[in-house]
């Protein structure tokens, strides 16, 4: 497809969560894989990344793409918000999303999504998510975390609640241990959020 045909046609929108895990300092290079990986298959896709508190311990604002990627942080949450009417940032971006995935995933916010908690943009995001847009949950822990048995039970609720987990790979991690919990590349998770946008993919576009 021209680029300018790709310019004109509406963009696809991709809601990307980055919580506490090391891995978080791919967050910028998974947004520009997204985007790179949508122009290819002739999409143009925005992002929204909605990090959480510890996520922002990872990266910073100016590691991201200039154009097409816009950070989100709890803090944005209650600017936005001083009185009745005015826009409630996580139905905002519910609303807007044609996909999330949330990349790394993990222990914590695993936790909290299994169980319904919502204390923070992103799992407000997602308790609020409407069930017939698609999910994607990318885990990232160390392997002790990743072999207790309650990461096995929460993530086969995500699985029940319609997620789709793209499995975490074997190495050795940031904290020296090797095994597996480390986060898929980036590479392979934006092939697997581009492909849901696709025809047939599962996320049609928004009137
Ligand atoms: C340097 C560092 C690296 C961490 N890496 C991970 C990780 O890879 N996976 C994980 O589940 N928790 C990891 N944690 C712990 C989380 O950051 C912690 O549980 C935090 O409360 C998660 O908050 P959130 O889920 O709101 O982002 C790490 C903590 C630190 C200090």
């Amino acid at each position: 497809m021209a680029d300018s045909d790709q310019q004109q046609q509406p963009a696809r929108r991709v809601l990307l969560g980055a919580t506490g895990s090391v891995a978080s300092i791919k967050v910028p290079a998974l947004a520009r894989s997204i985007v790179q990986q949508g122009l290819a298959q002739g999409l143009r896709i925005e992002v929204a990344v909605a990090a959480s508190a510890s996520a922002l311990h990872f990266f910073r604002r100016e590691q991201l793409p200039e154009t097409g990627v816009t950070l989100y942080t709890d803090r944005d949450e209650w600017a936005q918000w001083k009185k009745i009417g005015d826009p409630v940032l996580h139905i905002e971006l519910r609303r807007w999303a044609d996909v999330c995935v949330v990349a790394p995933l993990d222990a914590n916010t695993l936790a909290k999504v299994a169980n319904g908690f919502c204390d923070n943009l992103l799992t407000c995001v997602l308790r609020a998510w409407d069930m017939a847009k698609p999910r994607i949950v990318c885990p990232a822990m160390n392997p002790m975390m990743w072999e207790h048995p309650i990461t096995s039970t929460q993530l086969a609720a995500l699985e029940g609640l319609g997620f789709t987990v793209v499995s975490p790979v074997s190495k050795t991690l940031a904290c020296g241990d090797f095994g597996m919990g480390a986060m898929a590349e980036p590479e392979v998770i934006a092939k697997a959020v581009v492909e849901h946008l696709l025809p047939g993919g599962g996320a049609p576009p928004q009137p």
